[in-house]
């Protein structure tokens, strides 16, 4: 592998008998990311930039579906990151939501880093808490970014409070949000029950009240986060969002068309978002253009969109393998600079051209 480029990270190491190959489970992962969500929330923010100013590559994700498993889907987001981190990769990321009634995670995945040099994959890394972490960040850099100039909501309702929610109130909580009310709602008594229970227990201060029907969490609530696995809308009456809240649309299908076109819109990735039968994409799809488009979170940090403080303000984020892909060198780098790596002797072995 050949030197790096002053200031780059440095080039992945090579033992005497070829590229090292690691292995960082969950648990490591999740040691590296604990304490340090301020750091994750700034990486991704810089590496929205990067994306912004197109020092990226990041090709459409593929949807791996089953006829025999409608609900069930596996996803690849390739991607590759210049600047600094040069590096490429690829999350291989499956739902499988059957698995929360039978006791197990709904999403499980793993990220392969590739060597910017040789092409040569260099670690396998547990990504679930990768992927959760780095939704959770973009998550908080939204609610940062779309809420100045608006004031900082008071009020958060959480609409669906699977793992993907509590990554997010962890990460909220980590950058400073405190609320005067939390507001939870989810068809599954349990999950409303299972997170009142992690946010009594997070010591994060204000009146907990579970709702019993959307319309109540989204009526009471200045910040609404949407983490469900709904496949389609199921919330579409306007008048709901007559107080003008900021929503953080983070799984993309819960709103009807007629709700975003009555807000300004802010997506992650123009091309990405209006894919797959998310909202933004039905609403281009019913008014056959894009113009209920304000801009992405890159041009809101950049300046070049302000966002209305008088309007429903909608953050539709895809989600983008360059986060993966930057928040996954981060964890390898913490873990190869402890001297903790876990590397398979031999994995590569046919290294001499003719043996
Ligand atoms: N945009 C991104 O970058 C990104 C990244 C990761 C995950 N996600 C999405 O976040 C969502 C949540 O993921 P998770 O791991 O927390 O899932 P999860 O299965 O752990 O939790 C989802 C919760 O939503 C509830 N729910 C489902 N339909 C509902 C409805 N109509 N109303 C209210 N509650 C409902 C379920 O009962 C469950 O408690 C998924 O849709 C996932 O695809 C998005």
């Amino acid at each position: 592998m050949t030197a790096a480029s002053p200031g780059a990270r440095p080039a992945t190491p090579v033992s005497a008998t070829g590229p090292t190959f690691a292995v960082i489970p969950g648990a490591q992962v999740k040691r590296v990311l604990r304490g340090h969500e301020n750091e994750i929330i700034d990486l991704v923010e810089a590496t929205y930039q990067l994306h912004g100013e197109g020092d990226t590559v990041n090709p459409p994700s593929y949807f791996l579906q089953f006829p025999d498993r409608p609900s069930a889907r596996i996803i690849a987001l390739p991607a590759s990151i210049g600047g600094k981190l040069r590096v490429d990769g690829l999350k291989w990321i499956s739902s499988f939501p059957e698995n929360v009634p039978a006791g197990i995670p709904r999403a499980s995945a793993v990220l392969i880093l590739n060597d910017h040099d040789t092409g040569y994959p260099f670690a396998c890394l547990e990504a679930s808490i990768i992927s959760a972490a780095r939704t959770a960040a973009s998550a908080a850099a939204a609610a940062d970014w779309l809420s100045r100039g608006r004031g900082r909501p008071a009020r958060a309702g959480f609409f669906g409070t699977g793992l993907i929610a509590r990554y997010i109130h962890t990460f909220l909580a980590a950058a400073g949000w405190t609320f005067d009310e939390t507001g939870v709602y989810d068809l599954s008594a349990g999950s409303a029950d299972g997170f009142r229970g992690y946010l009594e227990q997070s010591g994060s201060p204000g009146k907990v009240t579970v709702h019993g029907a959307p319309e109540q969490l989204i009526r009471s609530s200045d910040l609404v986060i949407f983490a469900t696995v709904a496949g389609q809308p199921h919330v579409s009456d306007p008048a709901w969002f007559g107080h003008h809240p900021l929503v953080l649309h983070v799984s993309l299908r819960d709103l009807a068309p007629e709700i975003l076109l009555d807000a300004a819109n802010v997506v992650d990735d123009v091309e990405h978002c209006l894919k797959a039968s998310t909202s933004p994409h039905l609403a281009e799809q019913l008014t056959g253009s894009r113009d209920f488009l304000d801009g992405t979170l890159s041009d809101v940090m950049a300046g070049h969109v302000t966002v209305p403080a008088d309007r429903t303000v909608i953050f539709s984020p895809f989600g983008l393998g360059v986060l993966d892909l930057a928040v996954g060198t981060y964890v390898y780098d913490q873990v190869a600079r402890a001297g903790d790596l876990h590397t398979i002797d031999e994995f590569f072995h046919e290294m001499r051209r003719y043996g």
